[in-house]
């Protein structure tokens, strides 16, 4: 699939996966791509956790119950250093935002489906519970979970405002 196209066609799916498999080979190629992106100072402070034993990914739904994680075949946890880089500042989010649209776009030429779950990690010690089962070490965080599988209702990105709403030529406004 064309870059271009697979900016199209992401979208934030919630629903449920079918049965089919995500095959390591195609995991690795995701996570390549997450691997590939940009990095504040290129320090790389963001890594990966890719799940795909079923008694663990049950465990996750088991904290995060909804229909996109009960039926994942796969996840992919990014995972954050926030440790300060260059006077003071973390790039940690900007570094993980980066990889994870990658990511996206990658699971969506590959033809799969996935949500970045994000906000609700932040509620409720999720993060930290699911940081728990995957052995992620103190002091880092875990930022992002995407759930991985083929859509089993396949959906459309959300509506964007126009061009002319949100970009112009040389002056903010136009
Ligand atoms: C920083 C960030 C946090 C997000 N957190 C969540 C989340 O916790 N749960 C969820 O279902 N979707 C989450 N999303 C997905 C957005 O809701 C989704 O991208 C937005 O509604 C636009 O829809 P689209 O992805 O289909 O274009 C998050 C997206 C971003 C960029």
């Amino acid at each position: 699939m064309d870059l271009f196209e697979a900016i199209e066609k992401r979208y934030s799916y919630r629903g449920a996966f079918t049965g089919a498999p995500v095959p390591r080979e195609d995991l690795v190629k995701i996570v390549q791509a997450g691997i590939q992106a940009p990095s504040g100072n290129n320090e790389q402070v963001a890594s990966f956790v890719i799940v795909d034993d079923p008694k663990l990914l049950a465990q996750i739904a088991e904290i995060l119950d909804r229909p996109v994680c009960n039926t994942a075949r796969a996840m992919i946890a990014c995972v954050a250093d926030p440790r300060p880089i260059l006077r003071e500042t973390s790039f940690a989010a900007e570094d993980c935002a980066a990889s994870v649209e990658n990511m996206l776009l990658a699971i969506t030429a590959l033809g799969y489906a996935t949500v970045w779950l994000d906000g609700v990690l932040r509620r409720d010690n999720i993060a930290q519970r699911i940081s728990q089962l995957l052995g992620v070490p103190p002091g880092l965080k875990l930022r992002i979970l995407l759930p991985v599988g083929v859509a089993a209702e396949p959906g459309k990105q959300k509506e964007k405002l126009p061009f002319d709403q949100r970009a112009w030529f040389n002056k903010h406004g136009g």
